[in-house]
């Protein structure tokens, strides 16, 4: 999709060049000073009951009269947030699928949000609508005709344009990002192994010039990382410890360390999960894709900071060789783990990368992962939930996911919600009671994360949508890229 944005008087909307004007509208009228031609066609059709200013609801028209475009959309939002500037949009988007518009030129108006965010959004939903998944099904339909997008700012203002240039760069940069994480999330468990996240790392690296290290079970063994180790043990598809590094700023800055959690399938292992549903335990590794893919937004964009990215990957499955409930193993840390129940096995994989962590002195630590089923329970579909050790991180995790529209929801981490994990046989249990399991989980990484400002991203929820649209949706590749890029400020 090309993407660009010209500016022009609002007044002379209606002698733009394209196959398609799309005019999402915020508040319950057209500005008074938009162009004359729109603005009789859209008070016609409201007339005729064809048209409200209400959320959700689109006009289209073909050949309208004074309208140089052959074709007009007017989308109209409710309110003025960015969130109703995205919906109206892509509902417009809807309205152009299977119709024969290969460009689009497209004005905002009315809306609270600054124009970059709008920019930023409008590539981000664009990219969203045109993503076909294809690596094992070439047959699928591609998603439209649509492949250049313009985006309209207002002439009158000086500042727009320029706007408008940095919002399409976030937007295209993050579009990317989240499609790749995606990409690697939609593919299938016998596709995207250990080994092939390792070699999107090594391929990212080459392109976008990270320092990319693959780790294997050898490596992984010699740095003494029991706990991933036993999850993998039961499965015959190697692990992949993934390092990457983007240097942004001085090799003396304290870095900002994304963690994910790459289960390439989990069964459950001897632990075994039901049956239905269990193929979308392929996405597991949602953690991972969406950390891969926030690193390519961040060596798209060259923030001036540090970046370091680590992934455990590996499968959990049940074999003879596989770890058993009452398992004891040893992490990384030191603290010995009681495995009570082999399906918890995220955890364990990321307690042994939050301490590997700690070799890069970092300013802060984020850990993102397809955790616990809990987490679906509290928060469902629409936030990820949020932890984080002091409120200051939370805040600031808190409003990247506001900002990118990619939300997320504080959760407690009080010490009470540790009692559960005590073990006769351990250091600690890998898992509590069924309450409250999305913050027992939180509490036991807590104890590997003592060393450095932490944020922890339950994402089990928000990853993928299951059903008719089943699919990886990139979460929170949008989140962490705004996360990343506020750290620049504070100088951390
Ligand atoms: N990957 C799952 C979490 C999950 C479950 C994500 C359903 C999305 C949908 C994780 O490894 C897991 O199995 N967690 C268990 C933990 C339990 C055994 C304490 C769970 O949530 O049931
Ligand atoms: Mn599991
Ligand atoms: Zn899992």
């Amino acid at each position: 999709m090309d993407f660009r944005s010209q500016a022009t008087a609002l007044d002379a909307l209606a002698g733009l060049t394209a196959d398609a004007l799309i005019v999402v509208a915020a508040g319950d009228a057209l500005p008074k000073n938009f162009d004359a031609a729109l603005s009789e066609l859209v008070k016609d059709a409201a007339k005729l009951g064809d048209f409200e200013f209400k959320a959700g609801k689109t006009l289209s028209l073909l050949r309208p009269a004074g309208v140089k475009a052959p074709r007009l959309i007017v989308a109209a939002a409710g309110k003025a947030t960015l969130k109703a500037a995205r919906s109206a949009f892509t509902a417009a988007l809807g309205q152009l699928k299977g119709r024969g518009a290969a460009h689009a030129a497209v004005v905002f108006t009315g809306f609270e949000a600054g124009v970059e965010s709008l920019a930023e959004q409008f590539v981000l939903a664009a990219q969203d609508a045109s993503y076909v998944y294809r690596h094992t099904k070439p047959s699928a339909p591609a998603a439209g005709k649509l492949a250049k997008l313009t985006l309209v700012t207002d002439k009158a203002d000086a500042e727009a344009a320029k706007a408008a240039k940095a919002g399409l760069a976030r937007g295209e940069a993050i579009g990317a990002g989240i499609e790749l994480a995606r990409e690697c999330a939609n593919r299938p468990g016998n596709h995207a192994t250990p080994t092939f996240l390792g070699q999107q790392t090594q391929a990212l690296g080459k392109s976008h010039g990270l320092k990319v290290e693959v780790l294997d079970k050898k490596a992984v063994e010699k740095l003494g990382m029991g706990s991933f180790l036993s999850v993998a043990q039961g499965s015959d598809e190697p692990l992949r410890f993934i390092v990457a590094k983007y240097e942004g700023a001085a090799k003396t800055q304290a870095p900002v360390v994304l963690v994910g959690k790459g289960i390439t399938f989990d069964s459950g292992g001897i632990s075994l999960k039901p049956g239905a549903g269990m193929d979308e335990m392929k996405f597991d590794m949602g953690g991972a894709a969406s950390v891969l893919g926030a690193m390519r937004a961040i060596a798209e964009l060259k923030p001036k900071l540090n970046v370091v990215m680590l992934i455990a990957a590996c499968e959990n499955m049940p074999s003879g060789h596989a770890v058993k409930p009452g398992d004891v193993v040893t992490s990384m840390s030191g603290q010995t783990i009681e495995n009570l129940n082999t399906d918890a096995e995220g955890r364990l994989i990321l307690c042994d990368a939050l301490t590997y962590a700690e070799r890069f002195k970092p300013a802060v630590v984020v850990d993102v992962a397809t955790l616990t089923g809990a987490c679906v329970i509290a928060l469902g579909g629409v936030r990820s939930g949020m932890y984080a050790s002091d409120d200051e991180l939370a805040a600031a995790l808190s409003a990247a996911g506001e900002t990118a529209l990619d939300p997320c929801w504080r959760m407690p981490l009080d010490d009470e919600y540790e009692e559960g994990l005590k073990s006769n046989f351990a250091d600690v249990a890998n898992v509590a009671g069924r309450e409250g399991g999305s913050v027992t989980a939180a509490k036991f990484l807590q104890r590997f994360a003592s060393k450095y400002r932490w944020g922890h991203l339950d994402i089990a929820g928000t990853a993928w949508k299951g059903g008719a649209s089943k699919g990886a949706t990139g979460r929170p590749v949008g989140l962490l890229t705004h996360f990343v890029l506020s750290q620049v400020k504070t100088g951390r």
